[in-house]
């Protein structure tokens, strides 16, 4: 097939939920992907963020084709050595104390919610479940996460949505405060807001959503979907903030590049579940686990998270001797980028046709490169960038 009949094909069988950009991708290495007419392109998006170990990883590939050997599937009605294996090295490199598994962000959030909701049930009773997040934040696509998600564009067409979401402006502690009341169970965040244009919450803000929650035993449920995973130099982007969130939620980076998500939960959370109360089928899939493990044991070397804020730091300076360059935003190698003509959606379809693959997040640039991208394709990458900025 070529690209038009590919193109043709997409139109008329799958639902237009996206506008893509025009580019069929068929192989890829590294930072390399290649389309269909063997164009070569430079990924600096990382299939939003997920591919954390780049297209096709030797060790990936082999811990995935190994355990698609043994067992590719089984129910979560029997162990699964490997889901328990991904899941302590989880609870080792976060500090929680249990796991559970799904296949999405969303997912991942909803778990949270409903652990949430619970917990609160269990010790309060009726009445106490609502949930506080912020303004400008994106929790994903189900109807309770559309809900979550404090963005009113998202609030539409669906209706009803889930009940029970107040929303505060982020680093705004007296708007904060003002939301809370006998009836909040939990606050959910992201501390940098990726979808919403790489907004970082102020380290202050933070603390006092902290201090608000431990104080009234309000959950601190942290959503690091996109955040998580080492993408911002840190195991995990809490740990830049010096935080311990009763709840972590984890997805796109964790299986470099198959479905999973991850809701982790401390110690006093541990027994809220019990069988029959949460539960999916594919979560936990030994496949993603032995991918999730590979990338756990890769990514999380001092000397790996050293390296990817050290070419988060460089791709930054980089960016500061361009043209038409307003303003950065990041955290190690999830990057926003303001452009002088505000022209960041022009600027990434001209960079696909010059093969270069880039995000946009609000009116933002955005970069998500895969964590293992090396200094050369960053250069060519940048390159590419630049004479497009130029412009
Ligand atoms: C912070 C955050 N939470 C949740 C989600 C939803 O994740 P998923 O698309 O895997 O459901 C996303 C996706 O972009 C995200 O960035």
């Amino acid at each position: 097939m070529n690209f038009e009949e590919i193109k043709s094909d997409e139109n008329n069988y799958l639902m237009h939920t996206y506008g893509r950009f025009n580019a069929a991708l068929v192989s890829g290495k590294g930072a390399k992907a290649v389309d269909v007419n063997g164009k070569e392109y430079i990924d600096f998006t990382s299939g939003i963020g997920v591919n954390s170990l780049g297209y096709c990883d030797d060790g990936w590939v082999k811990a995935v084709t190994e355990q698609a050997g043994k067992i590719q599937h089984m129910s979560n009605l029997y162990y699964s050595p490997v889901q328990i294996e991904t899941a302590k090295k989880l609870c080792e490199l976060s500090g929680a104390d249990k796991v559970l598994f799904c296949n999405s962000g969303a997912e991942a959030n909803e778990c949270a919610i409903k652990i949430a909701r619970k917990y609160s049930f269990d010790k309060y009773g009726d009445g106490r479940n609502k949930i506080l997040t912020l303004v400008n934040s994106f929790h994903g696509r189900t109807v309770t996460t559309l809900a979550a998600t404090g963005q009113e564009v998202f609030h539409n067409f669906f209706f009803p949505f889930t009940e029970g979401f107040v929303y505060a402006q982020a680093n705004d502690t007296d708007d904060f405060k003002a939301h809370i009341d006998e009836s909040v169970c939990a606050v959910l965040i992201e501390l940098i807001q990726g979808e919403g244009g790489v907004v970082p919450l102020e380290p202050e803000f933070v603390k006092t959503v902290a201090d608000v929650c431990a104080e009234k035993d309000i959950l601190l449920m942290v959503d690091e979907v996109q955040t998580g995973v080492s993408r911002t130099g840190q195991f995990l982007c809490c740990q830049n903030y010096g935080i311990k969130p009763n709840v972590i939620t984890l997805a796109k980076g964790l299986a470099g590049g198959l479905p999973i998500g991850a809701c982790l939960c401390s110690k006093e959370l541990a027994n809220v579940f019990t069988p029959g109360t949460h539960g999916t089928t594919f979560g936990g899939n030994p496949i993603a686990c032995a991918a999730a493990l590979e990338v756990l044991n890769r990514v999380s070397t001092d000397e790996f998270l050293n390296e990817v804020r050290q070419k988060g730091k460089y791709i930054i300076e980089k960016l500061s001797t361009f043209p038409n360059v307003k303003k950065t935003r990041s955290a190690g190698m999830l990057i926003g980028i303001l452009t002088e003509k505000d022209n960041a959606k022009e600027v990434a379809a001209k960079c696909v046709e010059r093969g270069l693959l880039v995000l946009t997040a609000k009116n933002l640039i955005r970069l998500l490169p895969p964590l293992t991208i090396t200094y050369e394709e960053i250069d060519k990458g940048l390159e590419i960038l630049k004479s497009v900025m130029e412009e």
